[in-house]
């Protein structure tokens, strides 16, 4: 019996444990913070929420803000994590760069059909520019989360233009974040970008995919993203 090489690599590792561990951590506690957040405007006994069977402790006011401080901790947790890995490692394919916003018209362009798709990078531009929209908005929330932790502390008299703004900062960014969700889930709806869901899963993306869509990324992968070319019995 023999072994033979049947093809070209079938998979890319595309996310590493840690990219996928900060994805995950960051989107689950940013939903939990989204409900526990709007659960402190008594919107969900006043909406009937609290009223479905099951669900009357989310009008629970002490409740709710317990929550959202343990998942305020995560966010800011997951937040420095993952900041601190890109700039120990020096990874930084996802930041914006001079001219994503035209790039993006241009991949925009060719999902129309007008125009060719040009070749992106790990990252495409458009995707580029959702991390950094959602991103600083994650930080301004987490940021003025914390002036509010500090707000309610025992003995602190905080200036009322300071909460006030903090607040504002708050609830604005909050909205913001609602927004590149929806759009970043949206992209999802696109089928050529359905192959990158695999990424934030298992790791792996196919390689067919990676060379078509990805292909200065592609050539510059290390031995180790490649998966082995799978082996098959010919006899
Ligand atoms: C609070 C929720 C979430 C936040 C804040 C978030 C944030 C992000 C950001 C900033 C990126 C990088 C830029 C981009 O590709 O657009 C990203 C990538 C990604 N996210 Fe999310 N995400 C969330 C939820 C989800 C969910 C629910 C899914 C899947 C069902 C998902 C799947 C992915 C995938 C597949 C990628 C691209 C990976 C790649 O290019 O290799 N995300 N996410
Ligand atoms: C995606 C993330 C987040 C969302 C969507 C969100 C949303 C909200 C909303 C809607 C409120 C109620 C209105 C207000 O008092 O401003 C709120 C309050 C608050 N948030 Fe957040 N928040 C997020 C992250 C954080 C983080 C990371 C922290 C802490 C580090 C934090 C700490 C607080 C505090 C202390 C309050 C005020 C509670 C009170 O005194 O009544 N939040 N948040």
């Amino acid at each position: 019996m023999s072994a033979r090489d049947t093809s070209a690599p079938r998979r890319i590792l595309r996310q590493s444990f840690e990219n996928r561990l900060s994805h995950w951590l960051i989107a689950i506690s940013t939903f939990v913070l989204i409900f526990s957040g709007f659960g402190q405007m008594p919107m969900y006994a006043r909406y009937g929420i609290a009223a479905l069977p099951g669900m009357a402790w989310a009008a629970d006011y002490h409740l709710t803000l317990a929550i959202h401080y343990l998942a305020g901790a995560v966010l800011v947790f997951a937040v420095v994590f993952h900041v601190l890995g890109a700039v120990l490692t020096e990874r930084y394919t996802i930041v914006p760069r001079r001219g994503d916003v035209k790039e993006s018209a241009q991949i925009i362009a060719a999902m129309l059909g007008r125009g060719e798709e040009p070749p992106s990078h790990k990252y495409l531009a458009e995707q580029r520019l959702a991390y950094a929209f959602i991103g600083a908005n994650i930080l301004l929330v987490a940021l003025t989360g914390i002036v509010k932790v500090v707000k309610n502390l025992p003995g602190i008299e905080m200036n009322n233009t300071v909460i006030f703004i903090s607040t504002t900062i708050h609830n604005v960014a909050a909205v913001f974040i609602i927004l590149g969700i929806v759009g970043h889930l949206a992209a999802f709806l696109i089928k050529a970008n359905r192959a990158l869901l695999p990424a934030m899963f298992s790791g792996y993306v196919d390689r067919a995919y990676a060379e078509e869509r990805h292909p200065l990324w592609y050539t510059e992968l290390r031995p180790e993203q490649v998966e082995p070319a799978s082996m098959e019995s010919d006899t």
